[in-house]
């Protein structure tokens, strides 16, 4: 299910934020780490530009979706993980690029997946948006 969007000025870009199974929303709102076999999906499209290449805002206020770009996601599993050094390893995460046609994005830096989401920690899951998890109604 979408869950958020997010207005990224940095590289406009409108992002579309994807959780499943639903039932991972019930376990962020008791606080408690997403289930085995979750799936997080962020789906970055270029945000429509104006005349001077500002993203442009629509009637609700934020930004208006263009072309897709590319895929980022996060996948948890019973026993992921367990190769990886202490100071990389996210719990049971896995993470992957893809391209806009969803073929993989072989060219993608996925230690850096590990090391911007890493500080997060285990109380959120090393999700940065595992409050608006929380506030997600369903
Ligand atoms: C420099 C920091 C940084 C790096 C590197 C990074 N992310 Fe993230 N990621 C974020 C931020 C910040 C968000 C919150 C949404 C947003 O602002 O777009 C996020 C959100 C996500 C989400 C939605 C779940 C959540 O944590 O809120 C997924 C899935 C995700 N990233 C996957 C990836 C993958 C896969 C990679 C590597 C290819 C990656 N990220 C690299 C900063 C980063």
């Amino acid at each position: 299910m979408l869950y958020t969007t997010v207005d990224r000025a940095d590289n406009k870009q409108f992002r579309e934020l994807y959780v499943s199974p639903a039932a991972a929303v019930e376990a962020a709102k008791t606080g408690a780490p997403m289930p085995d076999g979750t799936v997080m999906t962020l789906v970055q499209y270029a945000a429509v530009l104006d005349a001077e290449g500002k993203p442009q805002v629509g009637p609700n206020g934020r930004f208006m979706k263009g072309n897709l770009v590319a895929y980022t996601v996060m996948e948890k599993r019973s026993g992921w993980g367990a190769e990886y050094p202490d100071n990389v390893r996210n719990g049971e995460w896995e993470y992957q690029a893809f391209k806009a046609d969803k073929t993989p994005n072989t060219g993608a830096n996925l230690t850096a997946c590990f090391n911007c989401h890493k500080p997060l920690g285990a109380a959120t899951d090393y999700l940065f948006s595992y409050d608006r998890l929380k506030a997600a109604s369903r």
